[in-house]
Order: structure tokens, then C-alpha cells, then sequence
């Protein structure tokens, strides 16, 4: 499964994947998914807002366990996030029946759609809808760097963005969700633990800010005749990073758009993202306040407009207390070890799905805690016991 899905979308120069929402590589992968479901005699099906699920026991019945993650990808991403959790599924899965487990509750995998939201810029797009976190109309609202909204986008790839919005009988069906990750830190590989469960996921969320200034000729311009945004843009991004370490949280401007982006040219405008996150709900309030307070004080000194946009947010998610101890007892059955519980500042599906099933999530070691990048990694013996972790907990619940 892994050397089928490691050449799709992944980009000849950079070895960075490039699987965006509703492109060719996004059906690639898609397609990948159902032929793994079909070749196992799983159910498959596309739900309405386009997250794919492939089915052993008939979902109706209720009470389901669901383990699954996302195929999708951040610009020049690396091969494990998303993808290990989908791979990892099947390969549970496989492992159940290895065991002869009888699936005495319905068992599915799932796909996610848009996770990442390096297209629309939003992040767990189809999680969000699913649980009614997004509406349709602002959902319909998103639109692309080439101008191409979501809708549009979805209808090219086929699917009908008239039926997207929340689906809670679905979300009723299920029991319980897990969804198996590359840790994005390097908490397992400091602690020495090939496997770990999640805690809780820091608040989170993206802002964009809009500089305009004036283009005007970069070699006639007097300085002072100047209204140039790339100044309080620039001290905003210092900004960022003083707030950052002063309030224990990160803050990072890693997208940047300039108008016209001419080298002989004074910008007319600088349009850069802001991802920040933090433990605690106050600490991220703080930075992000600080930050705009200083922006909006060196554009004001640059003769340049300012708009700040909260383009999303996530609040801290605690995952289900109950189900997080069930699957320490039953990772730690056999052994005398306490299986590691990190905290993480990552968005994920299931962060979404917490507010309306009971969700945990694992996490496989990754040795440099790189992610988001084309060098995140993860050993084949690490990923491997991630698989029999995740078959165990699987096992486990639907034994219960
Ligand atoms: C998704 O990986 C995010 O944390 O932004
Ligand atoms: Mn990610
Ligand atoms: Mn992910």
C-alpha cells in the first residue's frame, strides 16, 4: 500500500507532495482508496461532502468503530501525514482478520476530505461540514489563489457541492473514532516509545492581514513619498515572534501574496497568513492581540490600510477521557509500560469529530519530528507497531 500511494501528486523537483483538495493527485489518491476498499469487500461509498468510507458490517446497524485520517497534503508536505493513518486502517483491518476477530460492530475507515487546506484555506474541510462546524454557504464562499471557488472545484472533480452540509445521522452511527498519526514532535523519540495517545489539541487558527499601500517605482520614489506595505508587514512578522515566545504559544507567517510582486516595484499590497496556536486559550488571545496591535501601529506610521481577518478557528480539544484510559489499559495489557499521552499544537480531524463522537487518536514516533515538509519520516518497525497498536485498540473496542 505505501509503495502504490508514495509517487502520487508528489512533485519531480522538490520530493514534496502536492495533494490538494479536488485535483488530479486528490483523485489519484481517492482512487487508491476505493480500490484498497473493493479489493477487501468493504463497502465504499462518498459521503456528501466528500469524504470517502469504506465499510466492513453495515454502518446502519450503529454503535461503529471508525479509524481513518486524510490523503491530502500542505504544499510539499511529506509522505506520512494523513496518508500513515489511511494505510495504517487497511492494514489493521487486515490484521483483525488475520486474528479472527468477528466484527461484531461495524467497522470503517475513512478518508477525510481537505484536511490540510492548503487550497481554500481552510483547514478540515470535510470533517467540518460533517459535523456541522462549516456552513454551506461559507463553504461556497471559498475560494482559491487562482480565483476558483469551492464549489467549482468540486463539481470539476465530479462531485455535486449542492448536497454539502452537516450529517449527523452518519456522525450518530458512530461508537467511537481513532485516528492513527506521525507525531509531528519529537515527544516519543526524547521519551523512547515507538506508540503514544493524545491528550488534548492546543487552540488554533489562521488569520490573514491585509497591508495596501501604494505602488510606485522602486528606483523614482523618494523614500519618504513612500507608502510601501512591506515595512509594517515586516515588523508584524517580527512582532509575531517576540509575542510568540513571550506567551509560550508559536506563531508563524509561512504564506505571503505581494501586488505586483515586481522587483522594480514598490508593492501596492502584502497579503500574509498567520498560523498561531498555544496550550491555553489566553496565552493565544494575548499573541494574536499583539500582533495586530503592531501591525496596525506601523501601518498607520507607513500611510498604509490595514485589514485583519480571523479566516478560522479551533478551540482547544480535549479528547474523551473515557476512551483515551480504555485505550491505555488495553495498549498496555501485556506489558508493564504507560503508554506516552502527548498533548500536540497539530489540527487534526479528529479534533473536529470530538465535539460529536467519542474520538482518541495514537501517535506513531517520528525520529526528527520533522512534518509538513518533504524529510518527515517515520521507521518501518515504528509504523509497523502503530499498525498492531491500532489493530489492538480496534480489537479491543469492538470487543467491548
Ligand atoms: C494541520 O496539519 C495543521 O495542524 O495545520
Ligand atoms: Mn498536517
Ligand atoms: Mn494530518
Amino acid at each position: 500500500m505505501w509503495r502504490e500511494l508514495l509517487p502520487v501528486g508528489r512533485h519531480p523537483d522538490s520530493h514534496g507532495y502536492r495533494r490538494f483538495a479536488w485535483t488530479p493527485a486528490d483523485a489519484d489518491c481517492r482512487g487508491w482508496f476505493e480500490e484498497q476498499a473493493v479489493a477487501r469487500g468493504l463497502r465504499h461509498e462518498v459521503d456528501r461532502n466528500g469524504n470517502q468510507w469504506a465499510w466492513a458490517g453495515d454502518p446502519a446497524l450503529g454503535d461503529a468503530v471508525v479509524t481513518g485520517s486524510h490523503l491530502d497534503s500542505v504544499p510539499d508536505g511529506g509522505a506520512f501525514d494523513g496518508p500513515l493513518g489511511v494505510v495504517s486502517s487497511f492494514a489493521a483491518l487486515d490484521e483483525l482478520l488475520r486474528r479472527g476477530v468477528p466484527l461484531d460492530r461495524p467497522l470503517g475507515i475513512v478518508n477525510f476530505g481537505d484536511e490540510e487546506g492548503a487550497r481554500f484555506g481552510l483547514a478540515c474541510v470535510g470533517s467540518r461540514l460533517t459535523a456541522g462546524r462549516l456552513s454551506p454557504e461559507d463553504a461556497h464562499r471559498l475560494t482559491d489563489g487562482d480565483g476558483v471557488t469551492l464549489p467549482r472545484a468540486m463539481e470539476a472533480a465530479g462531485h455535486d457541492p449542492g448536497s454539502i452540509g452537516a450529517d449527523p445521522e452518519r456522525l450518530a452511527r458512530i461508537g467511537a473514532f481513532v485516528e492513527l498519526h506521525v507525531e509531528q514532535g519529537r515527544a516519543l523519540d526524547l521519551s523512547g516509545d515507538a506508540v503514544g495517545i493524545a491528550s488534548a489539541i492546543w487552540p488554533h487558527g489562521r488569520w490573514r492581514f491585509d497591508f495596501r499601500g501604494e505602488a510606485n517605482h522602486a528606483g523614482t520614489t523618494r523614500l519618504a513619498d513612500r507608502r510601501d506595505p512591506m515595512l509594517p508587514y515586516a515588523e508584524t512578522v517580527l512582532a509575531a515572534r517576540r509575542a510568540a515566545l513571550l506567551h509560550r504559544a508559536v506563531a508563524t507567517f509561512g504564506k505571503i501574496a505581494v501586488e505586483p510582486n515586481g522587483v522594480n516595484a514598490v508593492p501596492s499590497l502584502v497579503r500574509g497568513w498567520l498560523d498561531s496556536r498555544a496550550a491555553e486559550q489566553d496565552d493565544l488571545d494575548a499573541v494574536v492581540g499583539e500582533i495586530q496591535d503592531t501591525a496596525r501601529s506601523y501601518a498607520e506610521a507607513h500611510g498604509v490600510a490595514l485589514d485583519v481577518t480571523r479566516e478560522s478557528f479551533t478551540p482547544v480539544v480535549e479528547f474523551d477521557h473515557a476512551l483515551r484510559d480504555e485505550i491505555g489499559r488495553i495498549l498496555g495489557r501485556d506489558t508493564d509500560l504507560t503508554v506516552p499521552v502527548l498533548g500536540t499544537g497539530a489540527g487534526h480531524d479528529a479534533g473536529i469529530l470530538s465535539g460529536s463522537v467519542p474520538t482518541a487518536m495514537l501517535f506513531v514516533r517520528n525520529p526528527t519530528g520533522v512534518s509538513h515538509s518533504p524529510a518527515e519520516s517515520a521507521a518501518e518497525d515504528d509504523c509497523v507497531a502503530g499498525v498492531l497498536a491500532l489493530a489492538d485498540v480496534l480489537e479491543g473496542l469492538i470487543r467491548a
